[in-house]
């Protein structure tokens, strides 16, 4: 057990935390999109402390975070496409799979060839990463299967006694994960949707496509072109279904359920909150950027309320939306009604 310091991103605290990850140990601290779990990424021991503090299955791979190019080079084959998107997209919510180099130990990629790396934006993450001059793996910093902390506060809750420190850099700009990208094959796809986009990526390399698994559930037997995929994930307490359809059939499909359910309440988007008077009801925000920030706070909230049944609109898919829509149809278990 570890009494967990909870610390603000002083310079002091900052050489505490590389100190600890130069000695083998765990710190979650922030970035751009959730906060992460970290520990010295060519350090096995370490890495195996991530696992055991998250209850994440070893069939899992973890991205490897650095903050200068350098750091690549020990770490990955980086193809002149997949440097051309570092150009692009790093600093930023975007990782590579590349062939992995053998200083990555195998815990780290779940035993496979490629390894995940990204270079985060966030000022904090990048000061702690240079200080400690170290690549550092990293997963989301919940417990598995429950939605990924956005705030310094959520990670307390599920590591609180787990790991030695966190490192609070305020509430996440972006709010859900980084585009999981593979080069492998001969066209890129991307395996798990973030900010950085489908076309995005295209308008720097040519070509991209989204994996059709992103929308739908594993069929019996399939296996997961990313394991993270594959485990139950982002789960409220609560059962949650996602409404999603022609606006107005929308909220009058939503105010039936509610209606028939106990203790139940409702993600609305802001301009849609009237539509919803006299219910329980959370404000996703007024577009896919804001809804993207606040659907795993949204989704800790409702769990500290209490309710058991979570009805949500979806959002339009463009740009960030489609990873939010990828979040919420995991956390409904893709319990999905079209109306
Ligand atoms: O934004 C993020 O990516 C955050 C912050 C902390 O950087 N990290 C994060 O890590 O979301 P995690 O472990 O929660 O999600 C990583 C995802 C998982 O779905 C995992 O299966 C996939 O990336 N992944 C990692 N390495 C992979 C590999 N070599 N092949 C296929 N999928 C991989
Ligand atoms: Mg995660």
């Amino acid at each position: 057990m570890f009494d967990t310091q909870c610390v603000a991103p002083t310079r002091e605290n900052l050489e505490r935390a590389a100190a600890l990850w130069r000695a083998g140990e765990v710190v979650a601290f922030p970035t751009e999109t959730v906060y992460g779990l970290g520990a010295n990424a060519l350090d096995e021991a370490a890495v195996r402390k991530i696992f055991a503090a998250k209850n994440r299955p070893a069939d899992n791979p973890l991205i490897v975070h650095i903050a200068r190019m350098e750091q690549l080079d020990a770490l990955c084959e980086a193809s002149p496409a997949a440097r051309a998107l570092m150009d692009a997209f790093w600093p930023g919510p975007l990782t590579i799979l590349l062939p992995k180099k053998s200083a990555v130990p195998d815990i780290v990629t779940a035993g496979l060839d490629t390894v995940g790396v990204r270079m985060p934006s966030h000022s904090v993450a990048k000061a702690l990463l240079l200080t400690a001059n170290l690549p550092i793996a990293a997963p989301s910093a919940n417990l598995s299967t429950r939605p990924s902390p956005t705030a310094a506060g959520h990670v307390m809750e599920d590591m609180q006694g787990r790991i030695p420190m966190v490192i609070d850099g305020g509430v996440c700009d972006v709010g859900v994960e980084s585009t999981v990208l593979s080069l492998q094959g001969d066209k890129p796809v991307i395996l798990r949707p973030g900010a950085v986009t489908m076309e995005m990526v295209a308008s720097v390399i040519g070509n991209a496509s989204v994996a059709d698994s992103v929308m739908r559930p594993l069929k019996e037997g399939e296996s997961a072109p990313s394991p993270g995929m594959r485990h139950r994930h982002y789960a409220p307490h609560g059962r949650m279904t996602l409404v999603c359809g022609e606006e107005g059939k929308v909220a009058e499909k939503i105010r039936a359920l509610y209606s028939q359910s106990d203790n139940a309440c409702v993600l609305a988007r802001t301009q849609n909150l009237p539509l919803y008077k006299g219910l329980q009801v959370f404000d996703l925000g007024a577009d896919e950027a804001a809804a993207a920030h606040n659907i795993f706070a949204l989704l800790r909230e409702a769990d500290h309320r209490g309710f058991e049944r979570i009805f949500s609109e979806g959002v339009v898919t463009r740009r960030v939306g489609l990873a939010v829509m990828n979040r919420m149809a995991r956390a409904a278990a893709f319990d999905i009604l079209e109306v």
